[in-house]
């Protein structure tokens, strides 16, 4: 008898060494096939770019790239995209792209208008910097941090998202999670400590202030600065403001993994596991496991997906399996796995040579703005591209 059950332990664990190692082939495949297939795209979308532009996404009506100007919160998603690209082949092409972009990018070092500099100079000069070690690279990410810095609010210890306006007086938004690296970055590398210790209380204060008791998050938070009082919670892009818009659920949780992998707060690894399982648990996450534009969008089964929110929460996933151990890290990986497949797909991704050079299709910019739905948008295709080069990296 213990003679049979040792042979079936063995079996099972033969199985299972033969299933990781047919698994892995399959996505060395699929990552290979897709890094060379983003190349291309991107070297034909780089001939109609102008200079002192940024690509923002594609009219499939008139076949035309719309572009903005290079203090749009996006301008920095392309040249991060082109040296991941590089990254990947060292296709000097691409470098040299990469290279002119961050020429036209760098004068917003100084532009402290809104709390997105983290996705402008971080995604771009930060992982040129990390692959090139151009000290010239870290200077504009100091610069970049500084004036981040100047939108700290000590009296509501969190970074101020947008300027006032005629509905909102100090808002604070989760998305601004994403620009903390940054700041957690320059400190590291020996720029001022009080970066850290912004980003440190802007984390704070959001996990606080800005989630519910079911792991997911507000968009918006208004504060009164005179006070440090909460006006109102609400939402901007999403469906509601009790709902839960699916990108602001992926910032949140790609935040609080990049918050612990510099600090290692286990109450940051904790709102990341909280933000998981509130996506991978949720009835209304489809069977391929890319978002809805919202998790309570009007219309489910028919409402849009969002593929910018499957490649965040694909990206961030892959991080949090790297803080965690056995079948829970296999979970996370096995969800990310399931979502690079999906847009891989011809359901997400663009034929060779059309979308405008654009690699993935239906992402979701702000529905009830009317503004950039079901669109390809730069920031789908950078963190799609950063988590394939991120299960390259750790799972290959
Ligand atoms: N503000 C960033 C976004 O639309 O997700």
């Amino acid at each position: 008898m213990k003679k049979i059950i040792s042979l079936l332990l063995l079996l099972t664990f033969v199985s299972g060494v033969h299933a990781q190692k047919s698994n892995k082939k399959v996505m060395r495949k699929l990552i290979d096939e897709n890094i060379d297939f983003a190349v291309e795209q991107y070297k034909f979308l780089s001939k109609n770019v102008p200079a002192n532009r940024a690509p923002k996404s594609y009219d499939a009506k008139t076949n035309k790239i719309i572009t903005s100007d290079m203090s749009w919160w996006c301008s920095g998603f392309y040249p991060g995209t082109l040296w991941y690209l590089y990254e990947n082949t060292r296709d000097n092409q691409i470098k040299r792209e990469a290279e002119k972009r961050l020429g036209d990018l760098e004068k917003e070092k100084y532009n402290t208008s809104d709390h997105d500099l983290g996705f402008k100079m971080f995604c771009s000069f930060g992982n040129a910097f990390r692959i090139t070690h151009n000290p010239q690279y870290k200077d504009v990410i100091f610069k970049s941090a500084a004036s981040l810095a100047t939108r700290y609010r000590p009296i509501i210890k969190s970074i101020q998202s947008w300027n006032s306006n005629d509905e909102l007086k100090c808002p604070v938004i989760i998305d601004n999670m994403m620009n903390l690296e940054l700041l957690e970055w320059s400190t590291l590398m020996g720029a001022d400590k009080k970066f850290k210790e912004i980003a440190i209380n802007h984390a704070g204060s959001t996990l606080t202030n800005h989630y519910r008791p079911d792991g997911s998050s507000f968009h918006v938070l208004d504060y009164d600065l005179s006070t440090g009082k909460i006006f109102r919670k609400l939402t901007w892009q999403g469906a509601a403001d009790s709902s839960a818009w699916a990108r602001g659920q992926a910032w949140g949780l790609y935040g609080f993994v990049t918050m612990y992998r510099f600090e290692k707060n286990e109450k940051y690894l904790n709102q990341a596991k909280k933000s998981a399982s509130f996506i991978l648990n949720h009835p209304n996450l489809p069977a391929d496991k890319i978002p809805y534009w919202d998790f309570n969008a009007p219309g489910i089964p028919n409402a849009l997906r969002d593929a910018s929110a499957g490649a965040i929460i694909a990206a961030a996933l892959l991080e949090l399996s790297q803080f965690t151990r056995g079948e829970e890290r296999q979970k996370y990986v096995s969800a990310a796995e399931k979502m690079l497949q999906s847009l891989s797909s011809i359901a997400y991704r663009a034929a060779p040579g059309t979308n405008g050079g654009f690699i993935l299709k239906h992402s979701v910019g702000s529905l009830p703005h009317n503004s950039e739905v079901d669109v390809p948008l730069t920031y789908a295709d950078y963190y799609f591209i950063e988590a394939l080069t991120r299960y390259k990296k750790w799972y290959l």
